[in-house]
């Protein structure tokens, strides 16, 4: 296995040698280091951690201290892996020298690589002032969890034509901004494929079909440890959340009956 540590320019030089990059996402240390072991490129927190790991039902209520905490816990475990930072809602979108800050408190307090923002337009300009001060940024279009109530829902977003070239124009304009990686999120895979082919950053997809350069999962949901919603593009690997239960039951029926602890 390549023990080098993935960085942004290597990110970059898979795609242009054809190598797929591996992404999961991670909450804490015992996360960091199994990527790190398996060999994943990149370590994602995200803010999904809101929904399988505090519990809420949407990532909006997830804070720049979530962030942080999580994030330096992963960074204490993925040496290898790249370990990405997501920026929570309201952290970049309100003031461009607040999101700057928030970006560099994300890398220098917490450990992370780099930083990922949701949105196209206005986000634009955001990532240009981050990757100014020398952090390195991945964008976020498509189905963009953030704005879950502007978009009616987690839907695929791209199916118009209108739609599609908004995404497109959007894509063109985050690497324009000097990203150097972005996560395509339902969208159809003939749209991913098309914008895959237009960019030289690689394009990481979710639910956006096999033509990416990069597939990206919520771990929860690959391990069938998040059983309230699981996306229909998902590959399930692992069954954790039985497995877990027969274990935990195990345990309760043999504390109830004394037998264990043994003598
Ligand atoms: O928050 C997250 O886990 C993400 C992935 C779904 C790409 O942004």
């Amino acid at each position: 296995m390549d023990v080098k540590p993935v960085t942004a320019p290597r990110l970059i030089e898979m795609k242009s040698k054809g190598e797929k990059i591996s992404v999961l996402t991670a909450y804490d240390y015992a996360w960091g280091r199994l990527i790190d072991e398996a060999g994943i490129d990149v370590a994602l927190v995200g803010d999904s951690l809101g929904m399988v790991v505090l519990g809420y039902d949407t990532t909006l209520q997830v804070t720049m201290a979530d962030m942080l905490r999580h994030t330096a816990a992963v960074a204490r475990g993925a040496k290898r892996a790249m370990v990405v930072a997501d920026m929570p809602f309201l952290s970049y979108q309100v003031d461009d020298d607040d999101a700057v800050m928030n970006a560099g408190r994300l890398v220098a307090e917490a450990g992370a690589q780099a930083v990922k923002l949701e949105g196209g337009g206005p986000v634009a300009e955001i990532i240009e002032r981050i990757v100014n001060v020398g952090i390195p940024v991945w964008g976020h279009v498509g189905m963009t969890p953030q704005s879950v109530h502007q978009l009616g829902g987690y839907k695929m977003q791209g199916k118009t034509e209108e739609n599609a070239e908004r995404i497109k124009k959007e894509a063109l304009e985050i690497e324009q901004a000097g990203a150097c990686a972005i996560v395509l999120e339902l969208i159809p895979a003939s749209l991913a494929k098309e914008i895959t082919e237009m960019l030289t950053i690689p394009t990481i997809g979710i639910g956006a079909g096999p033509y990416c350069d990069g597939q990206v999962l919520v771990t929860h949901d690959m391990l069938g440890m998040y059983d309230k919603f699981v996306p229909s593009f998902v590959k399930q690997y692992a069954n954790l959340w039985e497995a877990t239960l027969k274990a935990f039951k195990a345990y309760n029926r043999d504390v109830k009956s004394g037998r264990f602890p043994s003598k």
